[in-house]
C-alpha cells in the first residue's frame, strides 16, 4: 500500500486566481485589475473591519466555535441555533460535510465543471464522483435526477452556479426534489445568494426547508470578507449536530466571527455592493457582447464567456494579463474554452473592456463570437 493514496496522488490541487503581485512582477505593470476570484471590489464592510479590530483584544482566548454568529443567524432567520453552523468559509463547512457523511462506497453527483473548490474536496475523499453535462449552461436537473442510484449520497447544486452564473428556479428544484430519496443529502451552495435574491425567478431556499438539504452561504462575496474565512449553513438539527462533531472546534476564528456579525448588520454596505455589481454585470455583459464575445447571462458577481477554442481562451487570458487584466481561465474547472470575469469597480470594468477590445482587435478574425 503506497503512503499516498492514488486518489490523492492524482488529485489536481485547487488553483486560486493569479495574485496582483505575481502579475505585477511578471509584466512590470503599474495598473492591475484583478477580476479573477469573484471578490468584492468595494473592500470589506467598514463596520466589519471595526468589529474585527475590536475583537483583537480577546485574541489570547479560544473562540466559541461560532456560537455568537449562529445565534444571530438563528434570530434573523427565525430558526433554532441547532439549525445553524458557522465555519471557516462555506468551503470549510463543505469539507466537514464530506468528512461527516461520505463512506467509501458512496458517490457524489453534480454537474460537469462544478465549482472547483467542491470538486477538489469531494475527489480528495477517494469516492466516485459523477457528473452530467450542462444544458445550455444550466444544471440539467432532469438528467441529474435520472443518474441517482443506490450509491448516491451527496448531490451538489450551486445556485447561482459558479462558473456559469446561471440559476435554477423553485419550480425546477421542486420537480427535481421529487426524485431525490431522503437518504441523499443535497448541498445547496448559495455563495452568491445576495446577488440573485431580487430576481423573482430565484428561489430563496430559506422559504422551503427540506430535512435532507443543507444550505451554505458565505460572507466572502457580497459582504467582502473573503480573507476572513467566514461562512455558514442551515440544515436539520440532526445534520448540524453531526457536522459539529467533525468541525474543528475553534473554527471560525474570533475576528472572523466578529466581522461576520457586524457585516450582517451593515445593510448600507451590502446595498452598495449589490448596486455596483448589478451595474457592472450589465456593463460587462453588453460591452463584451459588443466585442463579439459570447457571454452567458449571469445572476452572480461574475460572468462567463465562451470562446471558440481552448487556444483562443488561453491566448485571450495571456494577452489580457499582459495588459494588466486578470480574469479566470476555466480549464481547471473542466471548461478549457471559457473565461470567467468578476465584476469590479466601474473603473475596473471599463479598463477590462478597453483591454479586451485591444486584444480582440489584435487577433481580429481569430477570437470572436463563439
Ligand atoms: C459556488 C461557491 N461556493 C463556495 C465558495 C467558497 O466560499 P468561501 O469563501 O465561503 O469558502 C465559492 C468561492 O468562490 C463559490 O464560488
Amino acid at each position: 500500500m503506497p503512503l499516498v493514496p492514488p486518489y490523492i496522488e492524482s488529485l489536481r490541487p485547487y488553483e486560486a486566481g493569479r495574485t496582483i503581485e505575481s502579475v505585477r512582477r511578471q509584466y512590470g505593470l503599474t495598473r492591475i485589475v484583478k477580476l479573477a476570484s469573484n471578490e468584492n471590489p468595494l473592500g470589506a464592510s467598514p463596520k466589519a473591519i471595526e468589529a474585527m479590530t475590536r475583537s483583537l483584544a480577546g485574541l489570547n482566548l479560544y473562540p466559541n466555535g461560532g456560537l455568537d454568529l449562529r445565534q444571530v443567524l438563528a434570530d434573523e432567520f427565525e430558526l433554532k441555533v441547532d439549525n445553524v453552523i458557522a465555519g471557516s468559509g462555506s468551503e470549510g463547512i463543505m469539507s466537514n460535510i464530506i468528512r461527516a457523511f461520505l463512506c467509501d462506497e458512496d458517490e457524489v453527483l453534480t454537474t460537469e465543471a462544478a465549482f472547483i473548490g467542491f470538486q477538489v474536496l469531494a475527489r480528495s475523499r477517494g469516492i466516485t464522483y459523477r457528473t452530467v453535462p450542462y444544458r445550455d449552461w444550466h444544471y440539467d436537473l432532469e438528467a441529474l435526477a435520472s443518474q441517482i442510484n443506490e450509491h448516491t449520497k451527496i448531490i451538489y447544486l450551486a445556485n447561482p452556479n459558479n462558473p456559469t452564473g446561471t440559476i435554477f428556479t423553485r419550480h425546477q428544484f421542486d420537480e427535481f426534489y421529487r426524485h431525490v430519496p431522503e437518504r441523499v443529502l443535497i448541498i445547496l451552495d448559495e455563495a452568491y445568494f445576495e446577488y440573485a435574491r431580487d430576481n423573482a425567478r430565484y428561489p430563496d431556499s430559506m422559504q422551503y426547508r427540506y430535512d435532507n438539504v443543507i444550505t451554505l452561504r458565505t460572507f466572502s462575496k457580497a459582504y467582502g470578507l473573503a480573507g476572513a474565512r467566514i461562512g455558514y449553513g442551515f440544515a436539520h438539527e440532526e445534520l448540524i449536530r453531526n457536522l459539529l462533531k467533525v468541525k474543528l472546534p475553534f473554527e471560525p476564528s474570533t475576528p472572523a466571527q466578529a466581522a461576520g456579525i457586524a457585516a450582517l448588520a451593515d445593510h448600507e454596505f451590502l446595498h452598495r455592493s449589490l448596486e455596483l455589481n448589478a451595474r457592472g454585470l450589465r456593463f460587462l455583459t453588453e460591452e463584451l457582447q459588443n466585442l463579439g464575445m459570447m457571454v452567458v447571462p449571469s445572476q452572480a458577481n461574475f460572468l462567463m464567456t465562451v470562446l471558440p477554442t481552448e487556444e483562443d481562451a488561453s491566448r485571450t487570458f495571456e494577452e489580457l494579463l499582459a495588459q494588466g487584466v486578470v480574469v479566470r481561465p476555466l480549464k481547471a474547472f473542466g471548461l478549457p474554452n471559457c473565461l470567467r470575469v468578476s465584476t469590479g469597480t466601474d473603473e475596473d470594468n471599463r479598463f477590462c473592456v478597453e483591454a479586451w477590445g485591444r486584444v480582440n482587435a489584435k487577433n481580429i478574425g481569430a477570437v470572436g463570437a463563439g
